[in-house]
């Protein structure tokens, strides 16, 4: 194990805070979330997701800080830093979800990059679902990938100040400005009123369905990037006079703030231009397929917008990648002394190869989606809520390193203890798990 004091630090408050942001402000919040509340209801999915994040990803992520600045360990010797070694096995899950979950992330992120760099060259393609299928198929996203593992790897390569923290402190400002002004340019589209009307106008029977209820917790866990120790990890590089109810706070704030936002981006463009049938066509294509053909009817502004909200998911993909490789990466250099240099770049060559099925395969990323991306995560959300609240003596002292007062102390173990495990088991029970199975039985019967 790295000796404690040689280990690396955010320099800021604010290092931390935005690189926290980044990791949570990514796919997610411009793709996922607007297909979900597309396909949930609009406005009743975004209370829906409201309550969830409030009431069982917010109690989590304050748990994964603590455990976190306390440790100050990667996920794996953290867990058992205050549980024993028999919690080491739930950070092997965290750390297989950082292998599994970048390994297909990876390629929708490489998908974004292509269409961000042919949207600056040559004239849009009229087919979008055409030219979709073309950039998904073939060896060409497989190449699209790697170059985005590669940037990634470099990334962490150069450490938590100098790469994790620099670049989040330079790309999340722009990724803010771009999404405000995305939303600012759908709102003077003609018909916009239409696409703000299917995002906010709530269909309130969706609300008592317990599905939609396990695809808002869901969203909650991915967006936060939590379940996974990517938030433990990046708090094990804080000092200890942080507030962190009030750290933890900010980042669901800003990030739901932008996964709204975001809507307020992709429900006029795609409503405005009367494109809504298409959303529902398939989950991983849907925004790739509709934008561009948004994009291409709008001319020559068209062209500039397009190419602004590519490059916006692909900064917002960029700082969220680092944080799944930055878990797995530190595991390593903890568990086997490796030089960050060299984790980051074998760790990454691994993670590459892992994502060439995905890359080959919508029906193979759309599962390693489903698995990785949701029931590893709430797996290890109910891991987490019940390491925190019955395992570890107090966590108290530690919440209050940095925050003299802190409010709904007892609300936050309550939740923990109780609610936050419930709610997490009745989901995984009720729904997740045998959607998943239902998920893998059509995958090998279909294949
Ligand atoms: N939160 C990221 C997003 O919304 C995805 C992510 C999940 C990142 C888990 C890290 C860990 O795109």
């Amino acid at each position: 194990m790295a000796a404690q004091g040689t280990r690396e630090r955010f320099s800021s408050h604010a290092g931390f805070v935005l690189a926290a942001v980044g990791s949570a402000v990514g796919l997610g919040n411009m793709w996922r979330f607007s297909y979900l509340a597309a396909e949930h209801g609009g406005a009743a999915f975004v209370l829906l997701y409201l309550v969830m994040t409030a009431g069982i990803a917010l109690p989590i992520l304050l748990a994964e800080l603590v455990i976190g600045r306390g440790a100050a360990r990667s996920p794996i010797a953290a867990l058992q830093h205050f549980g024993g070694k028999a919690w080491r096995p739930l950070g092997g899950l965290f750390v297989a979800s950082g292998f599994l979950i970048l390994s297909y992330y990876s390629v929708i992120a490489g998908w974004t990059l292509r269409y961000l760099l042919e949207g600056l060259g040559s004239a849009p393609e009229p087919d979008a679902a055409a030219h979709f299928q073309r950039i998904t198929s073939g060896p060409a996203p497989v190449l699209w990938h790697l170059l985005f593992m590669g940037i990634t790897v470099l990334v962490v390569a150069g450490g938590v100040r100098k790469g994790i923290e620099r670049t989040s402190l330079l790309l999340m400002p722009v990724l803010f400005v771009l999404v405000v002004g995305l939303a600012v340019y759908a709102a003077t589209l003609p018909g916009a009123e239409l696409g703000y009307r299917a995002f906010l106008r709530p269909e309130l029977d969706q609300l008592l369905s317990l599905g939609v209820l396990a695809q808002a917790a869901g969203q909650a866990f991915f967006s936060l990037s939590l379940g996974m120790g990517a938030m433990l990890t990046y708090a094990s590089y804080l000092g200890g006079d942080e507030n962190l109810p009030v750290e933890a706070a900010l980042i669901a704030g800003t990030d739901f703030g932008v996964a709204f936002v975001a809507g307020l981006v992709v429900f006029p463009l795609v409503f405005a231009l009367g494109l809504s049938e298409q959303v529902s066509g398939s989950t991983v294509g849907a925004l790739f397929i509709t934008l561009p053909s948004a994009f291409a009817t709008l001319g020559g502004a068209g062209r500039i917008v397009g190419t602004l909200f590519f490059v916006t998911l692909a900064v917002g993909a960029l700082t969220s990648a680092i944080s799944l490789l930055e878990v797995v990466v530190a595991s390593a250099i903890d568990r086997f002394g490796w030089s960050r240099r060299r984790a980051a770049a074998l760790i990454g060559v691994v993670i590459a190869l892992l994502g060439v099925p995905s890359a080959a395969s919508l029906d193979v990323l759309g599962l390693v989606d489903q698995i990785a991306g949701n029931v590893f995560l709430i797996a290890g959300g109910l891991g987490l809520a019940v390491f925190v609240g019955w395992v570890i003596p107090d966590p108290t002292p530690e919440l209050r390193r940095g925050a003299r007062h802190v409010p709904w102390l007892r609300l936050w173990r309550w939740l923990l203890r109780f609610a936050v495990p419930v709610a997490l088991t009745v989901i995984l029970l009720g729904v997740t798990l045998p959607d998943t199975l239902a998920a893998l039985r059509d995958f090998f019967a279909g294949g």
